[in-house]
């Protein structure tokens, strides 16, 4: 008999569904928002990285269908043949001013956004890479395509960080690279230290922000902001996907690093530019952050939600911002509690092995703007049931 030659992928889904590390893809079945509507029913919504509201934003909407009408919809190629439109220009130039730095340059992801960074600047094994041991997939990713050197320090233990910078004196360029806000648990990295480190040690540093844009600092201006160290990180990376609400990432940094970027990074000469829908979004959205209260209101219920949740007794980790980690622990409970939770009209997702470690199970709530005082009782009362249910 013939075998078919993906036989083995049925054996690895089989031991993934026995693990408890199977992921329930759910479908959304309209717009984003506190509430979304999944199988047929109103679900209130715990998990989407909409931190303040803008994925369904009435005035972004209409101010994207208005430029779609001049501008149109794709971007046609990559930014270096003809791709470049005076839109991703103008988005750069208002990024920049938003982060105070002199340039930044856009790419269709976050994910490609850290992917150009490290193997662009450090292309050769006399180079080193020092990477926080709970860094995002795609700072893994990115720092796997560079020949650098790697080393990795245990999470924000700035003793550990000391010393891999010692190990990596031998190097030609030494590179530190962290999420600013930690995506699976919501600390916040101690930048104040790492800048000095990497000022000590001679180091470039860089600072993936995709969790404190729109969250952290003045305006949500971001993690730099937040600890005021303007011109004292080199390079940080940004995405569109989260409070900015579509889809995209940039780096944003000194001119210098932005040419190079603009001539040698492959997410940016080998895949096409930002779509215009995106840009036009955020374009609107970056003048809602700066003249609204949005980000304020996102503080007021994060403070909430997690005060409360504290006063029942739940674990939230070291959480410091609206990434809300309800520690668990165990797998097949973790899968268990989120699916009870759905069951009472609540989704929010359970996190598990391989996107945190093993045994740190968790169900991930994430705070919105949108979400009324209403929902967020309407959450607590939910999860305190299930925990009864549960008997835990
Ligand atoms: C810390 C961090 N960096 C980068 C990314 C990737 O961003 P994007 O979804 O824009 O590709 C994410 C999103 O999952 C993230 O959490």
């Amino acid at each position: 008999m013939i075998k078919d030659k993906f036989d083995f992928l049925i054996q690895e889904i089989e031991d993934l569904k026995r693990n408890s590390r199977y992921n329930n893809i759910r479908v959304i079945e309209g717009p984003q928002g506190s509430w979304v509507t999944i199988e047929g029913r109103k679900k209130l919504n715990l998990c989407s990285n909409n931190y303040l509201g803008l994925a369904n934003h009435p005035e972004i909407i209409s101010f994207c269908i208005e430029g779609i009408k001049k501008y149109g919809i794709g971007p046609g190629a990559v930014r270096s043949i003809a791709g470049t439109n005076i839109l991703h220009i103008e988005l750069e130039r208002k990024l920049s001013e938003f982060k105070h730095t002199e340039d930044t340059v856009l790419f269709q992801s976050g994910f490609n956004a850290n992917l150009a960074v490290v193997p662009t600047f450090l292309d050769s094994p006399d180079d080193a890479v020092i990477s926080d041991e709970l860094n995002h997939a795609s700072i893994i990713d990115s720092i796997r395509l560079s020949k650098a050197k790697r080393f990795i320090y245990r999470h924000v233990d700035m003793d550990d960080l000391e010393s891999k910078l010692k190990e990596a004196s031998f190097a030609r360029r030494k590179m530190v690279i962290t999420d600013g806000v930690f995506s699976m648990d919501g600390d916040i990295a101690p930048l104040p230290q790492i800048v000095e480190l990497c000022s000590r040690y001679d180091a470039i540093l860089v600072v993936d922000d995709a969790h404190g844009e729109g969250v952290l600092g003045r305006n949500g201006r971001g993690i730099v902001d937040h600890f005021d160290l303007h011109g004292k990180v080199d390079i940080e990376v940004g995405t569109l996907s989260k409070a900015f609400g579509v889809v995209g990432g940039f780096v944003s940094s000194n001119y210098k690093v932005i040419e190079f970027l603009k001539q040698k990074a492959r997410p940016f000469l080998f895949s096409s530019a930002l779509t215009i829908p995106d840009t036009l979004a955020v374009i609107k959205a970056l003048d809602i952050i700066l003249n609204t209260d949005v980000v304020e209101k996102l503080w007021i219920n994060t403070n909430y939600f997690k005060t409360e949740m504290r006063k029942l007794g739940f674990d939230l980790g070291n959480s410091q911002t609206p990434i809300t980690p309800v520690m668990l622990f165990d797998e097949s409970l973790t899968q268990e509690f989120a699916r009870m939770l759905f069951d009472e009209d609540v989704f929010a997702m359970p996190i598990f092995y391989p996107t945190v470690p093993k045994n740190k199970a968790r169900i991930r709530v994430m705070i919105s703007a949108v979400h009324s005082r209403d929902d967020l009782d309407f959450a607590l009362e939910k999860f305190q049931k299930v925990r009864k249910k549960i008997g835990i």
